[in-house]
């Protein structure tokens, strides 16, 4: 069974619009609850006749917190994160997806421009908690946010400016004051920053013009977008019409969690099907192509994939691709989800 289970311990009334959920692994599933600074959980709601799923970031850091949090924002219509602010409460038992998501920075030591606009401070925020407590990065956040009352985790960022003064630098850009977000206005204050890694999150129109003013002064920007699945991933995938034959398994040779472990790849399913019937306990979310939370690095071998919305040239070219779509041109192949 992929699904896995959370108890909700507490629920944080960060804004008027925007909750927070502690979560606590149930028994049992505790160790696939591992994730790395900046990955999201995908939750499963209700939905007319049936279920849904929507993805949320993680804002509490694994290296500082000893429970899981989600933050979760109103959407005018949304049905998740209305389920969610109207219905969830402590003590109520949630069924989720393993944390997953690439939009998590390699090493901690590295100095940081993070943009964040309204809820987009979620895994950014666990990303730079996570940077000042294990490593040695310094941090610069621009914070774009509609007036002083929706600023989520002020207080906090207030006490990790003062405990980090010489590594944190926190920029507010309120529209109430400065007017809505420009390039001008970006370029003005992460200007100074950009000759280091970016990640971006929030509003899309406000990555759409952060990204294009960043990489314009040669930064290499990172972003998280949010979308609505359009399936249920929770569901099991049928199993496939024609079982392997001879001559038509290959196998992959897959490192994860510090094991490796070898299994077979019958030519007609998918990457992720094949995992995830072996037992391997691999990441996903929306099965469509369009998220990454599958996302895992070939180091031999070769793949084709059916879709991909989300892994950029810069990705591929690292060697990246996405599970839910792989299918094999080589008869093996070797893949990490560590690193
Ligand atoms: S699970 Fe979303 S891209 Fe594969």
């Amino acid at each position: 069974m992929t699904a896995l289970k959370a108890r909700v311990v507490e629920v944080v009334h960060e804004t008027a619009d925007a909750h927070s959920l502690v979560l606590e692994p149930a028994e049992g599933d505790r160790g696939r609850f591992t994730y790395r600074p900046g990955q999201f959980l995908t939750v499963r709601v209700p939905a007319e006749g049936g279920w849904a799923a929507r993805c949320y970031s993680l804002c509490s850091s694994p290296l500082t917190d000893d429970r899981l949090k989600v933050t979760v924002k109103r959407v005018a219509g949304g049905l998740g994160s209305n389920w969610i602010c109207d219905n969830v409460t402590a003590g109520d038992v949630l069924e989720v997806l393993r944390p997953a998501g690439t939009f998590t920075p390699p090493s901690l030591d590295e100095d940081l421009l993070l943009v964040a606009g309204g809820s987009g401070i979620t895994p950014v925020m666990s990303i730079l908690k996570s940077c000042l407590a294990g490593g040695s990065a310094k941090v610069a956040l621009l914070y774009a946010n509609r007036d002083e009352r929706s600023v989520i985790f002020a207080d906090e960022l207030r006490e990790l400016t003062e405990r980090y003064p010489d590594r944190l630098t926190v920029l507010h850009l309120l529209e109430s004051v400065q007017g809505l977000p420009t390039a001008a206005a970006v370029r003005s204050l992460a200007g100074p920053y950009s000759g280091r890694a970016a990640y971006v999150c929030g509003p899309e129109i406000f990555m759409d013009l952060v990204s294009e003013t960043l990489a314009a002064l040669g930064a290499r920007v990172h972003v998280e977008r949010f979308f609505s699945l359009e399936g249920d991933p929770f569901e099991e995938p049928d199993a496939p019409e024609e079982q392997a034959e001879d001559g038509d398994a290959g196998e992959i040779e897959v490192e994860m969690d510090g094991e490796t472990r070898t299994v077979p790849w019958p030519k007609s399913e998918r990457l992720l099907d094949a995992l995830l019937r072996a037992g391997v306990d691999a990441p996903f979310s929306c099965r469509e192509g369009s998220c990454s939370a599958c996302a895992c690095v070939a180091l031999e071998g070769e793949v084709t994939l059916d879709a991909n919305t989300v892994l950029d040239e810069q990705d591929l070219a690292d060697g990246l691709i996405l599970a839910c779509q792989a299918r094999p041109v080589t008869d093996r192949l070797k893949i990490t989800y560590d690193g």
